[in-house]
C-alpha cells in the first residue's frame, strides 16, 4: 500500500515543527519497535492548548502523524487532547500502511507525556488524569 496524499503532504511540509521557549510541558517518548524518538512541547493557557511544537528523530510516517496530531490538538482543551487516539490521526491522514501503524502511536504518547509533564510542573500527579505512558 502506498502513502496517501495527505501523509505525503504532512511529511513534506510538516506543521508545527520546532522547539518552544518556556513551554508548559514537554514530553519525550521512544518507540520500542524501532527506536525512533519524539519530543512534543505544549503551551497551555486556561486549560487550552494554545501552541504545540514537535521534533521527531524518526521515519516519515512518524513525522506525518505528529504533524497532523499537532494540528488536531491546537486550540483544544486538555481533556479533548487526551482523547485523541492514533486511530483518529490515521483516519485524518486517510490511513497508513499496516507496518507503519506503530509510528502513529508515538504522536499520541508524546501528547500524553507533554500533558503529564504540565501536570507534574503544577505539583499534580498526572497518572490518574493521563494514565500510564
Ligand atoms: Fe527506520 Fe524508523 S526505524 S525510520
Ligand atoms: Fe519508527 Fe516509524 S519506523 S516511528
Amino acid at each position: 500500500m502506498a502513502y496517501s496524499e495527505k501523509v505525503m503532504d504532512h511529511f513534506a511540509n510538516p506543521r508545527n515543527v520546532g522547539e518552544m521557549e518556556n513551554p508548559s510541558g514537554v514530553g519525550e517518548v521512544g518507540n520500542p519497535k524501532c527506536g525512533d524518538i519524539m519530543r512534543m512541547y505544549v503551551r497551555i493557557e486556561d486549560g487550552v492548548i494554545t501552541d504545540v511544537k514537535f521534533k521527531t528523530f524518526g521515519c516519515g510516517a512518524a513525522i506525518a502523524t505528529s504533524s497532523m496530531a499537532t494540528e488536531m490538538i491546537k486550540g483544544k482543551t486538555i481533556e479533548e487532547a487526551l482523547k485523541l487516539t492514533n486511530k483518529a490521526v490515521m483516519e485524518a491522514l486517510d490511513g497508513l500502511p499496516p507496518v507503519k501503524v506503530h509510528c502513529s502511536v508515538l504522536a499520541e504518547q508524546a501528547i500524553k507525556a507533554a500533558i503529564a509533564d504540565y501536570y507534574k510542573r503544577q505539583g499534580i500527579d498526572p497518572t490518574p488524569l493521563v494514565g500510564e505512558i
